[in-house]
């Protein structure tokens, strides 16, 4: 029997989800859903979600094979499985064989923060590419629904601030040497890999390019920027800016990211990209650091690191908003969360914890 641990802004946040989706309730009724990296951040608020609709929405349960080889490790929010959460341990380089019915595959399975990808930086390369390859071929032989592959912001690389905020018609200014390339290049390989395949075998993938996804549940170790702010302010240790702090980010809730995600795999969008993010505001890591700080009823400083970082000495993004136009008029979907809201609750978690 599987449970689940008692957080209650994680609750909180599945109820909203639960609630919106019971509209889309035959989307799920009796499906069997495939998701790889389903013990990372993104994954866990799906498994959160399916579990949330079997005991409160649907009359016939939905079914998830939850992948993941741990490789960047998680604490479980479920706790144990049942007939209908079934949890395998499993690395996506290599192919996956199940005899049972599959009608969605959401490919989550990536590296995603620059300290792990820059530490493992040909696992980075073959989960985006092979592991993608792998997916998309299981996907093709059991006829899925609908495909989900997560790309990222990063396919735009250091935009050009003419195309700021950028919609996904904006090709990208990549480094293909740099220190990121690893990550970037494979989730654009993975993109072209699913356009392919939608063109050629019509197996129905979509693409979304996530911007900076943050709150209840991401890894305090995860090194992104924003876990890494809210764990100093927890400590009561200065925040870490790399470099001087004026490269900006728009953060995107939990909530609105996984929303989006299953109303764009529900859609007929196959073969599109979509950014999934939230536009407002575009913030500068340094005003990000000064919000948090602001936040605790105690004072903490801000220190800037030099030098940086490697990874955000060479090639960090200087500017990072989406253009989500595309999205809206696609799904129904607006961000619920603003930047102060998303972070207290994000706050409230990392106590809770
Ligand atoms: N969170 C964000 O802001 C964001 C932004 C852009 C893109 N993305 C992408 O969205 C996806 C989910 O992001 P997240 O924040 O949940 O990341 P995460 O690191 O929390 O989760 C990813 C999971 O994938 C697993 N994984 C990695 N390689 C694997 C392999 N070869 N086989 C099986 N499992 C493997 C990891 O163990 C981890 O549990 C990733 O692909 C990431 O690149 C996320």
């Amino acid at each position: 029997m599987s449970k689940l641990k008692a957080s209650k802004v994680i609750r909180e946040d599945i109820k909203v989800l639960g609630t919106e989706f019971k509209k889309y309730k035959k989307f799920f009724e009796g499906k069997t859903f495939l998701i790889t990296g389903a013990g990372g951040f993104l994954g866990n608020y799906m498994v959160l979600l399916l579990k949330y609709m079997n005991d409160h929405v649907l009359r016939k349960k939905a079914t998830a094979i939850l992948l993941d080889n741990y490789v960047i490790g998680y604490d479980r929010q479920v706790v144990g499985e049942d007939d209908y959460l079934i949890f395998q341990k499993h690395n996506v380089i290599y192919p996956f064989e199940t005899d049972r019915p599959v009608d969605y595959v959401i490919h989550m399975a990536g590296i995603a923060s620059p300290v792990y990808y820059t530490k493992f930086p040909l696992e980075t390369m073959d989960v985006g590419t092979v592991g993608t390859r792998n997916m998309l071929e299981f996907a093709r032989k059991k006829k899925i629904k609908s495909f989900m592959f997560a790309s990222s912001s990063e396919v735009y690389g250091d935009p050009d601030p003419a195309h700021v905020p950028t919609a996904e018609t904006y090709r990208g200014n990549v480094s293909t040497t740099g220190h990121r390339a690893c990550y970037d290049e494979s989730k654009r390989f993975g993109e072209t890999l699913c356009v392919t395949y939608w063109r050629v075998f019509q197996v129905p993938a979509k693409m979304i390019r996530p911007f900076n996804v943050y709150g209840p549940g991401i890894r305090p170790d995860d090194f992104r920027v924003l876990p890494n702010f809210i764990e100093h302010v927890i400590r009561k240790e200065p925040l870490p800016i790399h470099g001087d702090g004026r490269n900006t980010r728009s953060f995107c809730y939990i909530n609105d990211a996984i929303e989006a995600i299953f109303k764009i795999l529900f859609s007929d969008a196959n073969g599109e990209a979509f950014n999934v993010g939230n536009p407002s505001p575009e913030i500068s890591v340094k005003d990000l650091a000064k919000m948090i700080v602001k936040l605790v009823p105690y004072p903490v400083k801000i220190n800037c690191i030099e030098p940086p970082h490697a990874v955000y000495a060479n090639d960090d993004p200087k500017r990072r908003c989406p253009d989500i136009r595309k999205l809206t008029k696609t799904v129904d979907f607006k961000p619920r969360y603003d930047l102060k809201k998303g972070l207290k609750r994000t706050i409230d978690w990392f106590h809770e914890r």
